[in-house]
């Protein structure tokens, strides 16, 4: 019997190298490359989707880049980065002094190259697997969101869930390189970041990356 995540972790500590994040190097990163062979993890499972964890985002980055430059932020708090993929942000918060962080994700394979990189980085996380928006407000005190607004019905969802968060007095942060579903009119622009959008191709679609704060009304 095979012990599928054992192989993917190897294969992800074999092949694909860390590299310092653009913008972040104080956080290195297991990413794709050229010699990685995602279809290897696709011929393994047939579950395998898209693989958003061995990207970078340009709100992931943005929002890493405003809590280690903002440490207050976080510092001190319990934090939840909702759909963390590589942990980048969930990294982040950890370095910046957050007294506990939970990284979630609904793809089993970014939360095993999340806690790869935050073992890396010399720092510890814990990790959940699945949705979390249609349950209640988690226990934390702040919620972290890095590009999660590029569908329509994930944004939507979001959106719902962050208004429970908010109810429960949980602060929310989020990081977008201005994605088409970006809840505009309930965020406040907190910090922008001149730089790119990295995606998952490497395409560059955007020349500025935001952190927001999320508002009941503004
Ligand atoms: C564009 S990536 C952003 C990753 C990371 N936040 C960053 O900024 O670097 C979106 C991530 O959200 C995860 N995701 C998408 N829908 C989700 C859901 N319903 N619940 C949990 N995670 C989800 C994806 O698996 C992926 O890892």
């Amino acid at each position: 019997m095979v012990d599928l995540p054992h192989r993917v972790r190897e294969a992800i500590r074999r092949d694909f190298p860390v590299l310092p994040v653009p913008s972040v190097p104080e956080i290195r990163l297991h990413r794709a490359g050229p010699k990685s062979g995602l279809w290897r993890l696709a011929e393994w499972d047939a579950a395998f989707s898209t693989p958003y964890w061995a990207h970078l985002w340009g709100g992931g980055i943005a929002l890493a880049r405003y809590v280690l430059d903002h440490p207050d932020s976080v510092a001190g708090k319990r934090v939840l980065d909702l759909g963390t993929g590589s942990g980048l942000v969930a990294i982040a918060a950890r370095k910046a002094g957050a007294s506990a962080v939970l990284a979630s994700d609904n793809d089993r394979y970014a939360l095993a190259a999340a806690l790869l990189n935050a073992e890396i980085n010399g720092e510890d996380i814990a990790t959940i697997e699945g949705d979390l928006m249609s349950g209640p407000a988690p226990a934390v005190d702040i919620v972290l969101i890095g590009d999660l607004f590029y569908e329509q019905d994930l944004a939507d969802r979001v959106s719902i869930f962050m208004d429970r968060c908010l109810a429960d007095n949980i602060e929310i942060f989020v990081g977008d390189p201005g994605r088409a579903f970006l809840p505009r009119q309930r965020l406040q622009m907190l910090e922008e970041y001149a730089g790119t959008d990295f995606g998952i191709d490497g395409a560059t679609n955007s020349s500025c990356n935001s952190v927001f704060a999320f508002r009941r009304d503004l």
